[in-house]
């Protein structure tokens, strides 16, 4: 077992009602706020009502920032960071999924500084203070609610990067299963791959702690037990909150501890398919970790198969692809790329990014003949 220093700063509150609570928690932070949100779900749901009414409760004065986009965009982060910075913002309130709270967690460490925010992301700068982040997380998947990750999109530079500070940590997450009724099908199965690709990423990492492991196939066997019954019944309360817990507890960094990281090369692929062809993130991921998994057979046999024993009784390699495979289909995330449009005349130019962006992995590292491969499995 590697060494680790285990550190989760974020207070989480969970389960129905809690949004009620919002107001009393933010009020010591000051009087100023920046709300972040979306494209519209919080207004319609009429979440965005209540969240104005408990702020309005702890007197603050409201400056808002909306329109974050799936795939967040760096250009809207250095947007809503000027606001914040010329409105000298005391917190900032972040109300959606990954994408409105991992902006935020970057407009949070950008208010400060005068440099634009894909300066963190190239390391040519670093944060030295962060305005504190309350976050109010609308969809189960990414984890963000309770990591110091963000991932943000870049037009310019053409990439999609992952960047990790203590400073991003959010300080009170909000997750109320009940404000993820509205989350359509779609999105909702989407949630539940990413956050069993987050145990496989994980999983597949470098170094060995059996407990670590052993969290990490507890939190697959749950998601694969609730996933199916959530996407047969949408508003039950049990199902929604056993996925949001299960989405927190597989990227909050606690499946990481006594490794040296996980391998995270399916997330780098899946950020080339985002970045070209606006692929959902989860359904990425449904594509290619199976695929994955085909390439890696000779590399990574035996831990598929201790998976495969652990989960489903069976050590049986292509058997356990094949019921990944299966329960994606079940809950109705994609296996294939070409359900989400993408034929084999993009592959070239797919590969091409996929060799510039350095989509590799940490522990198996991928070469170009390796992406063939998995665009091949993943046809
Ligand atoms: O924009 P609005 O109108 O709010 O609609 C969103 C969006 O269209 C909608 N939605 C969210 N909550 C809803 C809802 N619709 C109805 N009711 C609700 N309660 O869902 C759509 C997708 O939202 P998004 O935030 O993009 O989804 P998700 O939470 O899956 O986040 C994905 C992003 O997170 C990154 C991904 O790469 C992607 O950019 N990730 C972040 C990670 C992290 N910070 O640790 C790790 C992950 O691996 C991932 O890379
Ligand atoms: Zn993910």
């Amino acid at each position: 077992m590697d060494n680790f220093i285990a550190n989760n700063p974020t207070s989480l509150h969970f389960g129905k009602g809690v949004i009620e609570t919002i107001g009393k928690t933010v009020k010591p932070f000051g009087s100023k706020v920046l709300l972040v949100y979306g494209k519209g779900s919080v207004k319609k749901s009429g979440l965005y009502d209540r969240i104005i009414a408990q702020l309005n409760e702890a007197g603050a004065t409201i400056f808002e920032f909306d329109g974050i986009q799936p795939n967040p965009l760096v250009g809207d982060v250095d947007k809503a960071a000027t606001i914040g910075r010329e409105n000298k913002v005391d917190y900032i309130l972040a109300v959606g999924g990954g994408s409105v709270i991992d902006s935020a967690k970057i407009i949070s460490i950008t208010i400060p500084v005068e440099h634009t925010a894909w300066d963190f992301y190239e390391y040519k700068a670093k944060p030295l203070t962060a305005v504190p982040l309350v976050a109010v997380l609308t969809l189960a998947a990414t984890g963000t609610e309770m990591n110091p990750f963000a991932v943000l999109q870049n037009p310019v530079t053409g990439r999609k990067d992952g960047y990790g500070s203590p400073l991003c940590f959010p300080v009170h997450s909000f997750l109320d299963p009940e404000v993820t009724y509205t989350v359509p099908a779609d999105y909702t199965a989407y949630g539940i791959a990413d956050l069993i690709a987050h145990c496989f990423e994980n999983y597949f990492g470098k170094g060995d702690c059996s407990l670590s492991d052993r969290f990490i196939t507890a939190i697959i066997a749950d998601a694969m037990e609730w996933g199916p019954k959530l996407m047969n019944n949408l508003h039950g309360y049990d199902e929604r909150a056993a996925i949001m817990y299960d989405a927190t507890m597989a990227l909050n960094l606690m499946t990481s501890h006594g490794k040296s990281g996980g391998d995270w090369g399916v997330h780098g692929m899946g950020h080339i398919l985002s970045l070209l062809h606006g692929v959902a993130h989860g359904a990425s991921l449904s594509i290619l970790f199976p695929a994955w998994m085909k390439l890696l057979n000779e590399r990574a046999g035996k831990q598929i198969a201790k998976l495969g024993t652990d989960l489903f009784g069976n050590p049986d390699v292509d058997a356990t692809i094949a019921k990944f495979e299966e329960f994606f289909t079940q809950i109705g995330s994609p296996v294939h790329l070409s359900q989400v449009g993408i034929g084999e005349d993009k592959f070239e130019e797919i590969i091409r990014l996929m060799i510039r962006n350095k989509a590799e992995g940490s522990n198996y590292k991928l070469s170009e003949a390796d992406y063939r491969k998995i665009m091949e499995f993943a046809k």
